[in-house]
C-alpha cells in the first residue's frame, strides 16, 4: 500500500471511503476486487475523461478556475508518467480511476479531491470503456480496409483465370479467381458496416450518469460529450451506467468477421496443401517442420482459422456476465474488460496476419485452370446448351448430360475427351459446337448474369471496389 491510501481513519482503510470503514480489505479481496493489472490498459481514456470533466466542472461554476487548471496541468503529468513507465500502479488502489486520482493527489494537492464531484466511477468506467471500444471499432474497420485492398489486388491480377468453384468440397463449376477475391471483398464489407453500425450507436456519453440517478449539480453534459467526440449524452442515467450493449455489439461484430477469416484461412490451408497447389503462401507467413525437411506448414492461416474460438469465446463469456443483471451498475460489470481487450487484440492481429499473407501469396495458375478443367466441371455447360441448341426440357439435359458424365468416368477421361459419335449417341441432336462449350473459358466468360463470374462481370465488380477503396 503506498501513503496516498493512507486516511486519517483506520490504518489501511481507503482513501476514497475510508471513512465508514473500520479496517481495510482481506488480501483476498483486494486480490478480487482489484481491476488494475488491466484496466490501466484505459489509462488515456481515463485521464481524456477527467480532464473534460474537470473543465466542464469550471465552465458550469462548479470548479474554480484555478482548480480546473491545476487538475488539468496534473492530469497531463500523470499522463506523461504513465507513458513514460514511470507510473506506479498500485492494486491496494483498485483500479485505473484511483491510481490516477491517488497520484494526481500526491501532485496537485487539495484540488484533486474535488475532480469527482458531480461524477461516479460507474460513470467514469462506461465513458472510459466507451472511448475505448470506439477506438477499437475504427481501428477494426481500418484492418478490414486493408485486408480488401490486398483482396483487391489479388482480383486484378487474376480477374480471368479459372479455377475449380466448389459446392461440398465437390468440383461444382469453373470460377474465376478473382470472383473468388472479390467474393471475400463483399464479406469483409459487411463487417465494415457492422463495426461502423456499432459505433455510430455506441457514441453517446455516458459521463454525467454520476453513480446512477444522475447530479444536484448543475452540470453540463453536451459540453463533456462534445469534447469526447460523443454525438450526445446518454439519455437515461440509469441507462447510461448499466450498459454494455456497446461492448457486446462489438464483440458480435468481431465474432463474426473472426468467423469469415476462419473461413478464408480454411481455404488458404487446403489450397496451399501439396494436393491443391492452388496458392504458394511466402515464406515469411509459413513455418517449416523440425523433423520432415519437406514441410512448409501455413501455421498463420490455422491460427487464424483458430482466433475465432477465443472471439467467440469473450462474446459468450460476456452475454452470460450480462445477463440477469439489475440496474443499475454491479461490480459484475467489472468482467467486461478482460473478455473485449483479448477479443479486440486477438482481431487486429488476425486481420493484419491475412492481410499480410494475402499480399505475399502466389496464385498457381496453371494448377487452378489444369483443376478446373477437372471433375466434369462443365456439365451444367452441357445440359445447358442441350436446352439452347436441341430444345431439350433442362429434366432431360440433366439426364443427357449425366450419362455422358458416367461414360467418360468409366472411360477415365473428362467430358470434352468423349467423340462426337458417342455423344450422339446419348443424344442425336449433338452437334460439333459442343466442344466449345466444354472448355472452361467459354464456361466462365458465358455467366454473363449480373454478380456472376465471367470475367467481364469481376472486372465491373473489381472497378467499382477500386473506386471505393481510393
Ligand atoms: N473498476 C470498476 C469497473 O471496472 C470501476 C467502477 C467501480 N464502481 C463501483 N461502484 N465500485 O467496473
Amino acid at each position: 500500500m503506498t501513503d496516498d491510501t493512507k486516511t486519517s481513519g483506520a490504518p489501511g482503510a481507503n482513501a476514497m471511503w475510508g471513512g465508514r470503514f473500520a479496517a481495510g480489505p482481506d488480501a483476498i479481496m483486494e486480490a478480487i476486487n482489484a481491476s488494475i493489472s488491466f484496466d490501466k490498459r484505459l489509462y488515456a481514456q481515463d485521464i481524456r475523461g477527467s480532464r473534460a470533466h474537470a473543465a466542464m466542472l469550471a465552465a458550469t461554476g462548479i470548479l474554480s478556475d484555478r482548480d480546473a487548471e491545476a487538475i488539468g496541468e496534473g492530469l497531463l503529468t500523470v499522463l506523461s508518467e504513465i507513458e513514460a513507465g514511470e507510473f506506479q500502479f498500485s492494486t491496494a488502489l483498485e483500479d485505473i480511476h484511483m491510481n490516477v486520482e491517488a497520484r494526481l493527489k500526491a501532485l496537485i494537492g487539495e484540488p484533486a479531491g474535488r475532480l469527482h464531484t458531480a461524477r461516479s466511477r460507474n460513470d467514469q468506467v462506461a465513458t472510459d470503456f466507451r472511448l475505448w471500444v470506439r477506438d477499437q471499432a475504427d481501428a477494426a474497420i481500418e484492418g478490414l480496409t486493408a485486408l480488401q485492398t490486398a483482396l483487391l489486388a489479388q482480383a486484378e491480377a487474376g480477374a480471368e483465370w479459372v479455377m475449380p468453384g466448389f459446392t461440398h468440397l465437390q468440383t461444382a463449376q469453373p470460377v474465376t479467381w478473382g470472383h473468388h477475391m472479390m467474393a471475400y471483398i463483399e464479406m469483409f464489407a459487411r463487417d465494415i458496416g457492422r463495426f461502423g453500425d456499432a459505433r455510430a450507436r455506441m457514441n453517446e456519453c455516458p459521463l454525467g450518469a454520476a453513480a446512477l440517478a444522475g447530479t444536484s449539480f448543475p452540470i453540463n453534459r453536451e459540453m463533456t460529450a462534445k469534447a469526447l467526440g460523443f454525438d450526445r449524452p446518454m439519455a437515461n442515467s440509469l441507462d447510461a451506467v448499466s450498459d454494455r450493449d456497446f461492448a457486446l455489439e462489438f464483440l458480435s461484430a468481431a465474432s463474426i468477421c473472426a468467423m469469415h477469416l476462419s473461413r478464408f484461412a480454411e481455404e488458404l490451408v487446403i489450397w496451399s496443401s501439396a494436393q491443391f497447389r492452388f496458392v504458394t503462401l511466402s515464406d515469411r507467413f509459413s513455418t517449416g517442420s523440425s523433423i520432415m525437411p519437406q514441410k512448409k506448414n501455413p501455421d498463420a492461416a490455422e491460427l487464424i482459422r483458430a482466433k475465432i474460438g477465443r472471439i467467440l469465446g469473450a462474446t459468450v463469456a460476456l452475454f452470460t456476465v450480462m445477463k440477469g443483471l439489475p440496474l443499475a451498475y454491479s461490480k459484475d460489470m467489472q468482467e467486461d474488460k478482460e473478455q473485449v481487450f483479448d477479443a479486440a487484440d486477438t482481431l487486429m492481429l488476425a486481420l493484419a496476419a491475412m492481410e499480410g499473407m494475402v499480399r505475399d501469396m502466389n496464385a498457381n495458375r496453371a494448377n487452378l485452370e489444369k483443376a478446373a478443367a477437372s471433375g466434369f466441371s462443365t456439365a451444367t455447360d452441357l445440359a445447358d446448351w442441350l436446352v439452347r441448341a436441341a430444345g431439350l426440357p433442362f429434366r432431360e439435359a440433366h439426364h443427357v448430360t449425366g450419362a455422358l458424365v458416367a461414360l467418360a468416368e468409366k472411360k477415365g477421361c473428362d467430358l470434352p475427351d468423349l467423340t462426337l459419335e458417342e455423344m450422339q449417341a446419348s443424344h442425336p441432336g449433338i452437334t460439333e459446337e459442343i466442344y466449345s462449350v466444354l472448355g472452361v473459358h467459354n464456361s466462365v466468360a458465358s455467366r454473363q448474369s449480373y454478380g456472376g463470374t465471367a470475367p467481364d462481370q469481376v472486372r465491373a465488380q473489381i472497378a467499382r471496389w477500386r473506386g471505393k477503396l481510393k
